[in-house]
């Protein structure tokens, strides 16, 4: 079952470094060509039937996974879950939904118009987890969706990927703090999103979040290219609960701030 699980982590990784080539350079930054462990991986979905978070969730559940928490984003209008495996190696999957009743019906029409053309050939399997879009978005309806929400943005330019990774810290060699991390990081020439402060979180709540900054990607719309952010990379240190173990949720106001590494700069 691991194996499944990591193949598919796998096809997600390589799609994911594709449009996030600085991915790669903090690989070799923080873990020297050496495996990196990820904490989580998260990913993007509109709560539309066939394919809203219940659907991409059924992919993990089926290898093992287990819904573990549930979380609210009213201003961004998102929904979200996390999942665990019994397996503690793999890493958390963090599935969001955009609640579409609470969109404008211009934003619904642009996203009904894509949507409506996955066959539903594709998901059968999950590999419609990395499939990507489905369709082509023109850079006009693509700057209309970004005027009303960020989110709808992306997955119309993006479609179905990891919206990113996230290092863990705690199983990182040679750092002990985030703080540490986000130096060499800045160090070596990447840029953090700030908003929220670099560091998102606290001792106070277990759970410590940085991200740079999505990668700028030359996208190919319908009638002209266009560069716009694409994927970020993200990095979580847990600290232990009472009982001794680390706290594996995760934090509703630091996760709306991590979002916004896809803003456009
Ligand atoms: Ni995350």
């Amino acid at each position: 079952m691991s194996q499944k699980v990591n193949e598919l982590f796998d096809r997600l990784w390589k799609q994911y470094i594709e449009i996030t080539p600085s991915a790669n350079k903090i690989h070799k930054v923080l873990g020297g060509g050496s495996e990196l462990i990820n904490d989580h991986v998260a990913l993007r979905t509109f709560n539309i039937p066939n394919i809203n978070l219940e659907v991409l969730a059924t992919f993990f559940i089926e290898m093992g996974y287990q819904e573990k928490g549930q979380y609210e984003f009213k201003f961004k209008k998102l929904n979200a879950k996390h999942f665990e495996h019994p397996d503690k190696t793999l890493p958390k999957v963090f599935i969001s939904e955009l609640r579409l009743e609470l969109c404008s019906d211009n934003l619904n029409d642009i996203v009904s118009r894509l949507v409506s053309q996955i066959d539903d050939v594709a998901l059968i399997d999950n590999s419609f987890l990395y499939s990507g879009t489905h369709w082509q978005v023109s850079y006009q309806d693509y700057l209309a969706l970004l005027d009303e929400s960020e989110y709808a943005a992306w997955m119309a330019a993006f479609g179905f990927r990891a919206n990113h990774f996230t290092v863990s810290v705690n199983l990182l060699k040679g750092y002990e703090t985030l703080h540490g991390v986000n130096q060499a990081l800045k160090d070596n020439g990447f840029v953090l999103n700030t908003s929220g402060g670099e560091i998102k979180g606290s001792v106070g709540v277990m759970l410590e979040q940085s991200s740079t900054l999505a990668d700028q990607h030359l996208m190919a719309f319908l009638d002209q290219n266009k560069e716009i952010p694409g994927c970020f990379y993200e990095f979580a240190y847990r600290y232990p609960q009472e009982n001794g173990s680390l706290y594996q949720g995760f934090v509703a106001a630091s996760a709306d701030k991590i979002f916004e590494s896809t803003n456009r700069r």
